[in-house]
């Protein structure tokens, strides 16, 4: 079963064809038939032109393309239309415009200008949302629903009065009472009890150090906001077209958002990623934000939008060598992605985008982008099979939004210096070069089925998370600064790692974060010498093996990592984890798919009964195969080995 009824993967992009005469239209669906492509998300920004005034509606120009791409046999993917507020309505309720922490009001003139919290706002969306819904319910090029775009792109958070309000209300239902909300956010520290809740404020630009437990119940409340305005919309689109799907696109590993929440009120799961070419590190990265999108509702995802070359918002903006478009676009097929979608189908001629690559360039069709959108187009239909099938992975990562707030709050920390994504890339990184598939996890879901769960990072970790991890009967790992606070952002009685105390069978008794540029040696039982950077901790162990020691420097011979039956932990951030990992891989029987022969630079992930290969490295590259198939790609029949050019795949079907 696809994400949508129509067959096979999905391929395409934006389609703005608002931006152009209507003469352009006839050539572009022309050119996407001959492409291939089979799927636009179509009306993203259209609000304005939908509805140019209260309540009046001009549908004309949307019938029209709706019914031309059908007739092309292309479907939709339709917006909601509901991602940038038309002038008139912010002209006359310009409380709707977002006001950051410092208080300045935003103004129109770009897009996403809209406060989450404000009912006219919401309102608005809900009445367009439904006007869209009835007019289109029985359109057939309708078969996905786009709502929004990219929440928390440019307004993840508004500090303005209606925000206010919406923040007391939230937390008067978190807390009940005021003493509970005085009690969780500690406030008789530098003198804030608060005696009514009129008092309460968002966490706006202040003196000094913002209350940091206000901070974190903010991040909540803001993620819940926007939230609670796709979900408006959601409710009406369930109730005029129940049988469409509705997705909105996420923004790959996205601090702002608590995927796991929002990704339980979608139906489908779709991501934009923009793997920077210039970035040596873009492919695991990309891997790494792929598999949490297949993870978030343990199905296949869509690529709803990446670039087929450069963006336009970088400080410098490199193209794609030729083959990296495919490459990259194989990659997020491997990983679990049901299509290829770009922003965006033909290429701007004006706005901030006009420098953004496209499908269909300025050049036209005489364009090496044109040749490789057709070339990728055909390859897309090769993969058809693929839509629908899974991939089990054995090893998990753990990834708690609540905790990567709190872990990145400003100015309370031991160290600013951990953050949550690199924290997750340095496991995910050596786990992807050996070809293991990775998920990620909230805590606290079922990890039965996992041999082996690491947490790089839990900062916030309450007493049901810990029973959680304590109950998980495969080999976990924890990483440093973990069991710190509870929810509330107190710390644990008697200190860290506070619930998962017994589970390790240690303590820390301090904190030692390492300053910028030095490093720490650390010592294995073995003899192997790790160099660790950023962090480090004072441990106390009561029941547990010490795995590693610190030489030298002020923890001079005191344990750095420990294991406690089937739990390790790293009181340390070695800058290559791979001898610990190695060794609890093995104690797991986690083996990568090709074996321990991976070439360098080759990355390899099983996706049902398909093997992708795909050669991110800048040298031809041979890859021993598991069994011998055939290269959907090519159509080739391989066994033993098989020569992969740098950015060629291959997709062994066996
Ligand atoms: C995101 C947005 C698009 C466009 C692209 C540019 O995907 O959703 O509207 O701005 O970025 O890369």
């Amino acid at each position: 079963m696809g994400l949508t009824r129509v067959p096979g993967l999905l391929f395409g992009g934006d389609y703005n064809p608002e931006q152009w005469p209507e003469e352009v239209w006839e050539e572009d669906v022309r050119l996407m038939a001959r492409a291939g492509v089979n799927i636009v998300t179509v009306g993203v920004f259209s609000w304005s032109r939908l509805e140019p005034a209260p309540g009046v509606h001009d549908f004309g120009w949307l019938d029209r393309i709706l019914d031309l791409l059908h007739a092309h046999g292309i479907a939709a993917d339709l917006a909601t239309a509901t991602a940038t507020p038309p002038p008139w309505l912010v002209r006359r309720h310009p409380e709707m415009l977002p006001v950051d922490a410092a208080g300045t009001r935003l103004e129109f003139g770009s897009r996403q200008g809209y406060c989450p919290s404000s009912p006219v706002f919401r309102d608005a969306t809900v009445r367009l949302a439904r006007a869209m819904a009835e007019r289109y319910r029985d359109h057939p090029a309708l078969v996905m629903w786009h709502v929004g775009n990219e929440y928390a792109d440019h307004t993840a958070e508004c500090f303005c009065e209606e925000s206010a309000r919406d923040f007391r209300r939230w937390l008067e239902r978190r807390y009940g009472t005021l003493d509970g909300l005085n009690s969780a956010w500690g406030t008789s520290c530098w003198g804030q009890h608060y005696t009514d809740w009129a008092q309460l404020a968002p966490p706006r630009k202040a003196p000094g150090p913002v209350n940091p437990t206000q901070v974190l119940d903010w991040r909540r409340f803001s993620s819940d906001a926007l939230l609670a305005c796709f979900e408006a919309e959601r409710r009406v689109l369930k109730e005029v077209t129940p049988g469409i799907p509705v997705t909105t696109n996420f923004m790959s590993i996205l601090h702002h958002l608590d995927y796991w929440k929002w990704a339980a009120a979608e139906d489908v799961v779709s991501d934009d990623a923009y793997p920077d070419p210039a970035d040596p590190r873009a492919g695991v990265k990309a891997a790494l934000s792929y598999d949490l999108m297949r993870s978030l509702k343990r199905q296949p995802w869509l690529l709803l939008e990446s670039a087929p070359s450069a963006v336009s918002w970088r400080e410098v903006n490199v193209p794609k060598e030729p083959g990296t478009m495919r490459l990259h676009s194989l990659q997020a097929v491997a990983h679990g992605s049901d299509g290829v979608m770009f922003f965006q189908w033909r290429q701007a001629r004006y706005g901030p985008e006009k420098f953004h690559s496209a499908m269909l360039p300025h050049g036209g069709t005489d364009t090496r982008q044109w040749r490789e959108t057709l070339a990728l187009g055909a390859d897309v239909r090769r993969l058809a099979e693929v839509a629908g099938s899974t991939t089990s992975a054995e090893v998990a990562l753990v990834l708690d939004w609540e905790s990567w707030w709190g872990l990145e709050a400003p100015e309370s920390l031991p160290s600013n210096r951990l953050r949550l994504h690199a924290l997750l890339l340095s496991w995910y990184a050596p786990l992807h070069a050996r070809g293991i598939a990775v998920d990620l996890t909230p805590p606290d879901r079922d990890l039965s089925g996992y041999k082996v769960v690491i947490a790089p990072n839990l900062y916030l970790c309450t007493a049901e998370q810990a029973a959680a991890l304590a109950a998980f009967p495969g080999r976990l790992v924890v990483g440093p600064f973990s069991g710190v606070v509870d929810a509330a952002d107190h710390v644990h009685e008697g200190g860290a790692p506070g619930p998962l105390r017994e589970l390790l069978g240690l303590r820390t008794e301090e904190f030692w974060p390492i300053p910028d540029g030095l490093t720490q040696e650390v010592v294995t039982a073995d003899g192997t010498r790790l160099v660790a950077r950023t962090w480090s901790e004072w441990l106390e162990v009561d029941d547990a093996q010490v795995v590693a020691r610190y030489c030298g420097g002020p923890l001079d011979g005191r344990p750095a990592i420990t294991r406690r039956g089937r739990a390790t932990y790293l009181g340390c951030l070695p800058e290559d984890v791979a001898p610990v990992l190695d060794e609890v891989l093995d104690a797991a029987g986690v083996t990568g798919v090709t074996g321990p022969d991976l070439p360098e630079g080759v990355e390899a992930c099983r996706r049902g009964d398909l093997l992708f290969l795909l050669n991110h490295g800048a040298a031809a590259a041979t890859v021993p195969l598991p069994a011998s198939g055939t290269d959907l790609l090519t159509g080739r029949h391989l066994h033993g080995s098989v020569d992969i050019a740098p950015r060629d795949a291959v997709v062994l079907k066996h």
